[in-house]
């Protein structure tokens, strides 16, 4: 049968009622070596989680853990091609897109990263131009989810090496706002848009779309070939045609590759057409070199292995319903967006692949924020708030803009802010100079644990290895709480609710039983807009 999380958890449990008692500080004292034995390091990255609250014997349990539970059969079989997606048979090969030649499906893919490159350089070179032939020099992704978040990230993360013909924005939500503040800076003629689904049926994408082809036609004139300024990205072919794009310009992607895992695909255009195709294969060596790295490291020296057992443990034995994840980097402001789907899009999840009902969490909520801005935000209640609230912080070693006070300062407070959190500040401390009462204010518990990942240099290399360090992270903690974490189901649901009430509002005869909130609620929006 296969292991579940109880029979080791009972055992961590223990060790967890223990650790209430421990502080993080003391164990530095008992464990000289804590420093090396939990630090280690891949890919351009150093993950340091010796400020985590746990002790050698703790950490060994949790390598037990991850290898009781078929971490390594589970990422084995993913690598290979199998179908590790039960639920909608699929096997699932993102890695795949980034391999060096000889993975399943090599020819697809080279093929494709062929045609990005060439619509590159065809943009680039002005062989690619608009309806009334002006060149191209801005793009718009119009996707949304997994069709957007990775693409942005890394757009935005790159910025400093950008390298491509075209500036990029990404136009997601559904919001007429969005639409009009992205198009506001805009000119007709020489933007180009990308239609980016999967799926090529989502509401808010589809709608972009439209709005899209109806403000080109509307500056460029209904005769004008408003087609020149598509191409899409889909395994749908067929509806993106429907659509109205030429089959020629339509970039295949693959039931193969989950939608929050496709930046590696051609969902990855925007970054080549940014940042460059030499920026955008960089991404995938470095994406390449942590998934070397996830399938041949031993389990404790392995990061996205350590990653997930350290964030199971914070999550299932210390508690801590959420992390948070503190970027001290504004080129990686867009990281806890990416994270937030990727993991709880993942891994929240309540019933087992056996089918049952789980009796244990899932995905811890992750939330979070940019370095230093954070630490006048939200930090006071990590210091000193009744929860109990884990940080990743991310931090390069170099930054491309030369202006040294200011990334010494950065990272003068990012590793500030962890060693305060583990610290804090005793009452005998605080109480010193200000009396009793205003002591116990000033106080902080300290004890609240935190991993450092420290990047060489934020360069597409490495970004593509942080990336998929996260991503093979979530495959690790769906194996030990033994869940898919490769669909979605649950977010079918408001999908379709939406499409009923929005068919609602224009036709009352097809009104749906609601509760009584609800109805009221499509009431007074039916009577504001004088239906
Ligand atoms: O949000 C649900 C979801 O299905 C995601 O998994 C996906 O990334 C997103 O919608 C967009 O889907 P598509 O690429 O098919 O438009």
């Amino acid at each position: 049968m296969k292991p579940t999380l109880s029979p080791l958890l009972s055992e961590l449990e223990q060790r967890a009622a223990k650790h209430a008692e421990l502080s993080i500080t003391r164990l530095f004292e008992w464990e000289p070596d804590r420093l090396q034995r939990m630090s280690a390091a891949a890919a351009g990255i150093t993950l340091d989680f010796s400020k985590q609250c746990l002790d050698r014997g703790t950490l060994d349990l949790l390598g037990r853990l991850a290898d009781s539970a078929g971490v390594a059969a589970a990422r084995d079989a993913m690598l290979a091609g199998d179908i590790v997606n039960p639920t909608e048979q699929r096997a699932v090969l993102h890695t795949a897109l980034r391999a060096p030649g000889g993975a399943a499906h090599a020819r697809l893919v080279s093929e494709v990263q062929e045609r990005m490159a060439a619509l590159v350089e065809a943009t680039a070179d002005g062989e690619l131009l608009g309806a009334t032939g002006a060149r191209f020099t801005d793009v718009v992704n119009i996707g949304i989810g997994g069709s957007h978040l990775g693409p942005q990230l890394a757009c935005d993360a790159l910025r400093y090496q950008a390298d491509g013909p075209l500036r990029c924005h990404f136009l997601a939500n559904v919001d007429g706002g969005e639409f009009d503040r992205i198009t506001a800076g805009l000119d007709p003629r020489s933007t180009l848009f990308i239609i980016a689904s999967k799926s090529f049926t989502t509401a808010e994408t589809r709608l972009n779309a439209h709005s899209a082809r109806a403000w080109l036609s509307a500056a460029l004139g209904v005769d004008a070939d408003v087609g020149r300024h598509f191409v899409a990205v889909t395994a749908n072919t067929e509806r993106a045609v429907e659509f109205g794009i030429d089959a020629g310009r339509v970039y295949p992607m693959w039931d193969w590759v989950g939608g929050r895992y496709s930046m590696w695909s051609a969902i990855g255009l925007p970054i080549a057409l940014g940042a460059g195709m030499v920026a955008f294969r960089e991404l995938l060596a470095g994406a390449a070199e942590m998934d070397q790295h996830f399938a041949t490291a031993s389990t404790l020296g392995n990061l996205p292995m350590l990653l997930g057992v350290i964030g199971v443990w914070n999550l299932n034995c210390l508690g801590a319903e959420s992390y948070a994840v503190v970027p001290y980097d504004d080129r990686l402001r867009y990281l806890p967006d990416y994270l937030q789907q990727l993991e709880m899009e993942s891994n929240g999840k309540r019933v087992g692949l056996d089918n049952a009902v789980l009796d244990h969490h899932t995905a811890a909520v992750t939330w979070g924020g940019l370095g230093t801005n954070a630490q006048h935000a939200f930090f006071q209640l990590l210091h000193q708030g009744t929860r109990f609230i884990p940080v990743d912080f991310v931090v390069a070693l170099q930054h491309p803009a030369g202006r040294r006070a200011h990334h010494d300062a950065l990272v003068a407070n990012c590793f500030a802010q962890a060693e305060a959190l583990m610290h804090g500040r005793r009452f005998d401390e605080a109480v010193d100079e200000h009396g009793i009462d205003l002591g116990r204010h000033r106080t902080t518990p300290g004890n609240r644990p935190s991993s450092m990942l420290v990047l060489d240099e934020l360069t597409p290399r490495t970004l593509g290895a942080l990336i998929a360090l996260y991503e093979h992270k979530t495959l690790v903690q769906s194996v030990i709480w033994n869940i898919n974490a490769f669909d979605q189901w649950g977010v079918e649901l408001g999908k379709v609710l939406a499409a009923d009430i929005l068919a609602e509002l224009d036709d009352p005869a097809r009104t749906q039983r609601h509760d009584p909130s609800t109805a009221a609620l499509i009431a007074r929006y039916r009577a504001s807009r004088g239906a």
